[in-house]
């Protein structure tokens, strides 16, 4: 925020947001801070935003005809992306392990997971590393992009809507006070869930959804004439 540009005052918000959410989601997941946010040659940042620049029509492939893919030995991902993030899981799960990190990180719920001790570090098998590196990456690849871009949105819809921005910070300084913020604190605000809510309807990710219900739903109305 201070490194805003020019005498316009101008930011670019949505860069601003991918870099927040990079460290974020690396931090949580790896338990790795790469501080993209003010790291601007950050390699974690650049490798991040390659894995979500495959092309469209291999995305549309893997998404309908994933035998396709995997018939003719295409991967989804770059094999730098590839690269690096292997290397990243490996220090981690080294990490965690050389130093007994009992952390909430993703790793380390798939450490348990896999019964991975301290005593296996020189001798992951390659299946195992690579099932906790996929997951690692679907965990990037879901979490990233959609987070960025809807808090992206979010932004730009409370500047548009100054009462709204108001509401929303009444309820949040009222909700916080002084003490420091707890999940539960951020799940009670009732305001703030309708305002992500009507974000992700106006400007939703998911261009695609594939999935086919399993029985008829029918939403109700809320006023009897509708
Ligand atoms: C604004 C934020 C988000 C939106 C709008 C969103 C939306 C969606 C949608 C629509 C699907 C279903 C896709 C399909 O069926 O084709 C999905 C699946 C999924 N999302 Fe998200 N998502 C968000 C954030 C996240 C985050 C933060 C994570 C994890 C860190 C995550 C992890 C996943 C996973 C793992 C799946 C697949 C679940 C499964 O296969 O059963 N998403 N998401």
């Amino acid at each position: 925020m201070e490194q805003v540009e020019g005498e316009r005052n101008v930011m670019e918000i949505r860069e601003i947001c991918k870099r927040l959410l990079c460290d974020i989601t690396t931090t949580y997941i790896f338990g790795v801070n790469c501080d993209a946010i003010n790291n601007p040659d950050s390699e974690m940042y650049s490798m991040a935003e390659k894995s979500m620049t495959f092309k469209a029509a291999r995305g549309l492939v893997a998404e309908f005809f994933p035998k396709l893919l995997k018939w003719k030995g295409t991967k989804m991902y770059s094999e730098d992306v590839r690269q690096f993030f292997a290397s990243i899981t490996r220090q981690s799960i080294k990490m965690h392990l050389e130093n007994n990190l009992n952390s909430s990180t993703v790793i380390n719920m798939l450490l348990e997971r896999y019964k991975i001790e301290k005593s296996r570090i020189d001798d992951l098998d390659g299946i195992v590393l690579e099932d906790i590196m996929a997951h690692a990456l679907i965990l990037v690849f879901s979490g990233y992009e959609t987070v960025n871009n809807t808090l992206a949105a979010l932004i730009y819809e409370l500047t548009m809507h100054a009462d709204v921005q108001k509401q929303l910070y009444e309820e949040i300084v009222k909700t916080v006070n002084d003490h420091d913020v707890s999940y539960d604190d951020i799940i009670s605000i009732g305001y703030l869930d309708h305002v992500v809510n009507e974000t992700i309807r106006l400007h939703s990710t998911n261009a695609i959804i594939d999935r086919r219900t399993m029985k008829n739903y029918v939403i109700k109305a809320e006023n009897p004439d509708e």
